[in-house]
């Protein structure tokens, strides 16, 4: 159970490091492994590597043997895999099971009914009203094969078909391959959307399209499935699984994958408790109750069972200091919301950049987008200006976190020596890591501070969590006998009804007046009485 006391960090490998391209490399990954060791990372979470036409990045897989050759070759990834095992790095790979590419051959094969590729998808004679995540139907037409695919992605991600024994049968050969290579494990993407209900018309039956996810989400039959790779491969490995349960699961539905199943599961609550009104960017913008709440409700049913992934923010979403933080308190609520996560029951994943604090971009035209999501529903829409829907999307786009990672302030942010593949965010003069690597007071050293207190806490990976209620405007909590405060807001909050304090392990303030007195983002690790 390594991974229970690992610090995950997630690698966007497009955009995390270049040598001699514009688009990020393996070899890049690689030069940075001694950032992230010296960072205190024991687990390297990298999205998909292999080779795909990339109409969602990488996502949509067209040979899942061969890597990407504008990211390098098979000996750059075992070069990789040696190196970080050698720094006593682990290594899990983005395994993409719900769909393939359209490109993929076994989708070419199936569309001109090669016997044993014939059922690798979910094909359909008629069209039914299923809307898919990425915006309009989830049905396309092959005209080769004369029938409809189903895809709940995009219309270039045909979804796989489980019920095919033959297709169990190559993904089994797929997942040996990498695992004979030596990777630590895998995160599995959109793994609750496996299974899917009978195709047929959803209610109301008379709606064109009805974006309903719970007609391919978190069925009971996934179970089988995962069970089955449990059992038949993973459980024979010192490896660790993390699976994507989206799809809006009960907390008790996404903990069920952890039985006998995967070691633990990444859901999305918390990065969905933002205020309604993101815009007002005077006051604080998280909804500290719906966050407490969500905490509380997960971390109470992990005291039992299961294990869950910690995080913020990653490639689908915003950057988190432009989701939570504030720019006027950048270090310190910064370093709040790592202590927030990161001291809570489970695993940390840090997403590239949000160490130094990495913010949203300043998008202003449809074509500065790249992300599928957003160019299909910009094709479908019928009511919006341009202006309008850019103004709709852009801090919700995950193409902010997509963003060049950003090393140093010289001309490509020190990711390149040329034009990189997308935008670097105008503000990487200021915020980049060799310059919070040479302050002492920066949110990168704060985040070393934290991730190092976490590693010495026992507490933190098997303490019972307790939520305790001190203001409304903080959360905080308890893990043995530690007590962690995280004040959410920008408002000074005195407290009255603070446990006797022995010890404080960490502060994200450097100067001690009163504990009584709350800082704004003002974020205390301490043993109580
Ligand atoms: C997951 C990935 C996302 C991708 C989708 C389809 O949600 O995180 O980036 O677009 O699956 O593979």
């Amino acid at each position: 159970m390594w991974y229970k006391s690992a610090i995950g960090y997630q690698i966007y490998p497009k955009s995390f490091k270049s040598i001699d391209s514009s688009v990020g490399t393996i070899k890049g990954i690689t030069s940075k492994l001694d950032y992230l060791k010296d960072l205190g990372i024991d687990l390297i979470w990298i999205c998909p590597i292999f080779d795909s036409p990339m109409d969602d990045n990488g996502y949509d897989i067209r040979d899942y043997y061969k890597i990407n050759p504008d990211y390098g070759t098979m000996e750059d990834v075992k070069e990789m895999i040696t190196k970080a095992h050698n720094l006593g790095l682990k290594i899990i790979f983005d395994l993409v099971l719900n769909h393939t590419s359209i490109e993929h051959e076994w989708f070419k094969k199936s569309c001109a009914k090669d016997p044993y590729y014939d059922d690798f998808y979910i094909w359909s004679k008629e069209k039914y009203n299923w809307g898919s995540f990425f915006g309009g139907s989830a049905f396309s037409y092959n005209e080769e094969r004369k029938e409809y695919f189903l895809h709940i992605f995009s219309d270039k991600m045909p979804d796989l078909n489980w019920k095919s024994i033959n297709l169990k049968k190559e993904v089994k050969k797929i997942i040996k391959y990498y695992l004979a290579l030596g990777i630590d494990g895998f995160r599995l993407d959109a793994i609750s959307h496996l299974c899917k209900k009978k195709l047929e018309n959803t209610t109301p039956i008379n709606k064109d399209l009805v974006y309903d996810y719970s007609l391919f989400s978190n069925l009971k039959e996934v179970h089988n499935i995962l069970k089955e790779f449990k059992r038949e491969i993973f459980s024979h490995y010192n490896i660790m699984t993390i699976g994507e349960i989206g799809g809006n699961p009960t907390i008790k539905q996404a903990l069920d994958y952890c039985n006998d199943e995967l070691d633990m599961v990444y859901t999305f609550g918390f990065t969905n408790c933002a205020k309604v009104d993101l815009h007002n960017m005077s006051s604080n913008k998280m909804d500290v109750k719906a966050m407490r709440n969500l905490i509380s409700a997960y971390q109470n049913e992990l005291n039992e069972k299961g294990w869950m992934g910690l995080y913020l923010t990653n490639h689908d979403i915003e950057r988190a200091m432009s989701l939570y933080g504030d720019m006027d308190y950048f270090i310190e609520s910064g370093s709040m919301l790592a202590v927030l996560m990161y001291m809570l029951k489970g695993t940390p994943f840090i997403y590239n950049g949000e160490e130094i604090g990495m913010t949203n971009y300043p998008f202003k035209k449809v074509s500065d987008f790249d992300d599928v999501r957003i160019r299909t529903t910009y094709k479908l829409n019928t009511t919006l200006s341009e202006e309008e829907f850019v103004n709709a999307v852009k801090d919700t786009s995950r193409d902010n976190a997509r963003t060049i990672m950003q090393w140093d302030d010289s001309e490509y942010a020190g990711f390149s020596s040329s034009k990189p593949w997308f935008h670097i965010n105008p503000n990487y003069k200021t915020i980049n890591v060799k310059k919070e690597e040479q302050e002492e007071r920066s949110l990168l050293n704060e985040y070393k501070k934290i991730i190092k207190l976490r590693k010495s806490l026992t507490q933190i990976t098997q303490s019972y969590y307790e939520e305790i209620m001190l203001d409304e405007r903080i959360i905080s909590y308890k893990r043995g006998n530690l007590l962690i405060i995280c004040n959410c807001t920008n408002n000074v909050i005195t407290l009255n009804n603070l446990p006797n304090v022995k010890r404080v392990l960490y502060n994200n303030y450097n100067n001690f007046h009163d504990y009584k007195v709350i800082e704004p983002y003002q974020a205390y690790v301490m043993e109580v009485e």
